[in-house]
């Protein structure tokens, strides 16, 4: 039971060695009881697991000392660690050909295993190389690099010599990456000759150097180059060097950082309500112990599994879910490079049956569009490796979940939708752990994680209590996972997540709770969408298509799509100075063109509608509610639009959108 953790505090480390995973776990013991130690005596439970789960240099004095009020948290203080020790060097000493890593590279089959011992190697050697370039502790490194047992190992790099790493998804554009390595002030940038998804090259070295363009990025000294394809890229001396020779020129061996819990670990940008995107700061021992644990309860993680978490390393279900959270429990990760339609829509299950994946972890969107194929593609192959079918990143619509469930695992594994952010670090809602007994419930990730308080409270901030009930969802009490900062703009962490609710955190998510106490979420009540499980701020995209010559203004909202989640709808008011230089396809050709420069293609509006005006209040506030409306169809349900300036301008809209959605499925009918 739960004491246990109390009972091991202090017997020291060698007793947490010798144990095994499963009696590490949760998941045997009584649920109530757990949960109600947690949030009664938060100090306590982390605390204890804090001693029991990490190697420490140092240990700590104060467990937790945080100010929700004040946006200030704290965990494990005085403690001192190295977090690629903890993943990494304890695993290759108990047994370093234990297989830490499975890269399944982009063609099916092409497969390179990484052991403990292995990876503790690379990561030394890059640690090394850093260092020999002046890379200290404190640095920021930019990551922008495909999946690959060298970008995690250059993550551990990072961890081990104290520098904080920033990994950008490599689908980016060298504008986006320029933006994100301005803001960190990254020392270096690690990348690769190219990327490979779906059998597509992306020339990722390029793009870093159009990044870096015209000394745009002054910080950066240095910028490593893996080689992934060998094609023949331009090396600029003496700025850049090839990652695999400068990893051989250095010993196998280096010396680990003691780190203060509360140093940062590393940056990971996501998108806000306005423009600029923000750095989630996460620091060294309170995300190690979250990630971890979560990890391991929330999946039911044993020795020997074999974890597959899809997603990029780019993002953060890919750091704490394909990285620290499987290494920290030693077992062996799978890092995907594919997507999940090449060559064909039964890419996972193929992989599941070839390497006896155990658990799977990808998001509703690759789920409905492998719905949209057919069973066929799921049944031919032998998933009975399989215990557990996990989700996240936006609601798993009903119909997906039973699809998951029944199609996917003959009704024997457990569905796990978990509900987190970025900004959390770790899960946060999720149906294991759990009460004996309890089965998931479709379209929720129903229960909150030992140590979290959810609660819902209405836009005055009162606490909505009860159950079947609808409200903002917050959350009461810190954890040792969240994030701690925006770097370099305390402030806006401080307004963005504390300051609208005082005393809680808020998430941005509306979310119902139903007669059991179950939670299901909403979606987003900001101006950030969800598209094809990417984060986006419609502010983004909107000053993205700003910068086109012909655009005078611009308004983003996400609307309901059956495969995506959410599609982007752009209006756009063109210049009194317009001038056609071509058709209006091509003026709108030029305008996703520019979305696709400033930020990446997964950014470009699905739908982009010319209008002569938008509808703004007097004091000249675009009603986007208006606009999400026709972007849904919702054209006969508008509402009270008496307060706008100039009420004519939605007759305007509601008829081109109708216009326009003629013409597309016109277009459609002919593609077909
Ligand atoms: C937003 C956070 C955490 C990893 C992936 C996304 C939405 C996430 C769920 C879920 C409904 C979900 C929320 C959240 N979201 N998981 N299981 N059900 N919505 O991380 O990019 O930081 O996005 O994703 O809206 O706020 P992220």
């Amino acid at each position: 039971m739960f004491r246990r953790s109390l009972t091991l505090a202090g017997r020291g480390l060698a007793a947490s060695r010798s144990r095994t995973l499963s009696s590490l776990s949760f998941l045997s013991e009584d649920h109530a009881k757990v949960y109600d130690h947690s949030t009664n005596d938060p100090e306590r439970f982390w605390g204890d697991l804090a001693r029991e789960r990490i190697d420490w240099h140092q240990p700590f004095n104060t467990a937790m000392n945080c100010d929700m009020n004040a946006g200030k948290i704290r965990w494990f203080e005085g403690g001192k660690l190295n977090v690629c020790e903890n993943v990494v060097d304890r695993h290759a000493r108990l047994d370093p050909n234990r297989i830490a890593f499975i890269w399944e590279k982009d063609e099916p089959g092409d497969v390179e295993r990484v052991s403990y011992g292995d990876l503790l190697e690379s990561a030394c050697r890059i640690g090394n190389a850093l260092r020999a370039r002046g890379i200290q502790r404190g640095d920021r490194v930019a990551i922008y690099m495909p999946v690959s047992p060298l970008a995690a190992a250059s993550m551990l790099a990072c961890a081990r010599i104290g520098a904080v790493h920033s990994v950008v998804f490599a689908g980016f554009s060298a504008e986006a990456l320029r933006n994100r390595i301005r803001d960190a002030e990254a020392k270096a940038v690690i990348t690769a000759d190219e990327g490979v998804r779906g059998g597509k090259r992306i020339p990722l070295k390029s793009i870093v150097d159009a990044a870096l363009d015209d000394g745009a990025c002054p910080t950066v000294g240095d910028v490593f180059v893996m080689t992934r394809t060998g094609s023949d890229v331009k090396m600029m001396h003496p700025r850049d060097v090839k990652l695999e020779e400068a990893m051989s020129e250095q010993p196998p061996t280096c010396p680990a950082e003691s780190m203060d819990s509360e140093d940062l670990l590393y940056l990971l940008y996501t998108s806000g309500s306005t423009g600029r995107p923000k750095g989630i700061a996460h620091t060294q021992a309170g995300y190690l112990l979250y990630t971890g644990v979560t990890h391991q309860n929330a999946f039911d993680v044993r020795s020997g599994d074999i974890f597959a978490c899809v997603a990029d390393i780019g993002w953060i279900t890919g750091h704490s879910h394909a990285l620290y959270g499987p290494l920290f429990n030693g077992v062996t990760s799978v890092l995907f490079e594919s997507v999940p339609t090449y060559p064909n829509p039964g890419r996972y299950w193929e992989m599941v049956q070839r390497l006896r994946v155990t658990q799977i972890y990808t998001a509703p969107t690759a789920l409905r569009l492998l719905i949209k194929s057919g069973d066929s593609h799921v049944r031919k192959y032998d998933r009975s490796s399989l215990r557990i079918l996990g989700c996240v990143g936006e609601p798993l619509n009903v119909e997906a979940w039973h699809w998951y469930h029944t199609v996917v695992g003959e009704r024997r594994c457990t569905v796990v939708d978990t509900w987190w952010q970025t900004e959390t670090g770790g899960i946060m809602l999720s149906p294991r752990p759990a009460p004996t007994g309890t089965q998931p419930k479709p379209g929720f990730p129903m229960l909150p994680f030992p140590g979290i308080r959810p609660l819902l409270v209405d836009s005055n901030g009162a606490e909505i209590v009860g159950n079947d009930v609808s409200g903002l969802l917050c959350i009461r009490g810190a954890w040792p996972g969240m994030a701690r900062t925006i770097y370099g703009d305390h402030e806006r962490f401080l307004n963005t997540y504390f300051r609208p609710y005082p005393g809680l955190y808020f998430t941005g998510d509306g979310a119902y709770r139903d007669v059991d106490g179950h939670y299901r979420i909403t979606g987003r009540v900001d101006d950030v969408i969800n598209v094809k499980g990417h984060r986006l701020g419609t502010a983004e995209v909107e000053s993205a298509l700003d910068e086109h010559p012909d655009v005078a203004e611009a308004a983003v909202v996400g609307f309901p799509h059956e495969v995506y989640g959410e599609g982007i709808y752009a209006y756009v008011i063109l210049k009194d100075t317009f001038a056609p230089a071509g058709t209006m396809d091509d003026i709108v050709k030029s305008m996703k063109g520019i979305v696709k420069s400033k930020i990446g293609s997964f950014a470009v509006p699905e739908i982009v509608l010319v209008t002569p005006g938008l509808p703004k209040t007097r004091s000249g506030k675009i009603m986007r509610r208006i606009l999400r409306k026709v972007a849904a169809n919702q054209t006969d349900d508008l509402g009270d639009v008496s307060t706008l300036a100039d009420p004519a301008v939605v007759e305007e809209i509601k008829s081109r959108h109708v216009e326009l959605m003629k013409e597309r499925e016109y277009a459609y009918g002919r593609k077909e």
